[in-house]
């Protein structure tokens, strides 16, 4: 088994679909694919196996910074805090994104009150983002809300949504193996994510800030 090399920027890939080897499974590895061949590591987290508890609103954060709750979401914090850049992959679920993946969105309210209330601004560039969104289509109002809380999450991260995918009529489990392009589409942002990671990672060096993952 080779190792990865020690400087290969990690691309963090979050999951939202409960259901396993559906169309966002395909799609997250096809992605994963597309980091590994342009030299990145792919770091997958399946929102419905980690043990997310949702957000109780306790508001402890906004003076600690940090959340009190003791779970899964514990192992994803640093995920998301190294990560050279983020990506989401969901079905669309009324016109939002799954509970599961909701409340993933909901505990990084530490991060918001990190900006908005202690005022500790993530310095440097913003990193690269992706939102990847399967659905069957047929429902009138579209998959907007799940756009916009990703948007709302990637902001409080410093993420911003470089690449956004949608597939529509995508429905039964390999529905997205018929969908033209979207495989391909997937690789080529999961190649251009560890490019876009490199020229932010180059930039943050030349500002003498941190490295991330
Ligand atoms: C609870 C639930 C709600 C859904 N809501 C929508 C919706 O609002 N709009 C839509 O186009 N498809 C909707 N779908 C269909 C899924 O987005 C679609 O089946 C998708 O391909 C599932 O992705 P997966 O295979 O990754 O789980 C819904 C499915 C479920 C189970």
């Amino acid at each position: 088994m080779s190792a990865e090399p020690a400087d290969a920027p990690r691309i963090l890939c979050i999951v939202g679909s409960p259901r396993r080897g559906g169309n966002s499974d395909r799609l997250a590895d096809a992605l994963a694919h597309g980091v590994d061949a342009e030299g990145g590591v792919a770091v997958s987290v399946a929102v419905s196996l980690a043990g997310i508890a949702p957000c109780k609103g306790c508001g402890t954060c906004e003076r600690t910074g940090t959340c009190v709750v003791r779970d899964g979401m514990e192992d994803i914090y640093p995920l998301l805090e190294t990560a050279c850049a983020v990506a989401v992959v969901s079905p669309v679920y009324f016109a939002s994104v799954p509970a599961q993946l909701k409340a993933l969105y909901d505990r990084c309210q530490p991060y918001w009150a990190r900006k908005y209330v202690l005022h500790q601004e993530r310095t440097g560039a913003k990193r690269p983002g992706a939102l990847l969104l399967v659905a069957g289509g047929g429902d009138p109002f579209g998959a907007q809300c799940a756009v916009t809380s990703t948007k709302s999450v990637f902001g409080v991260l410093g993420v911003e949504m470089s690449h956004l995918a949608e597939f529509t009529e995508v429905d039964k489990p390999g529905d997205i193996e018929m969908h033209p392009g979207a495989i391909a589409q997937a690789e080529s942002i999961g190649a251009d994510l560890v490019r876009a990671s490199n020229i932010a990672r180059a930039q943050r060096a030349h500002e003498g800030l941190g490295r991330l993952g």
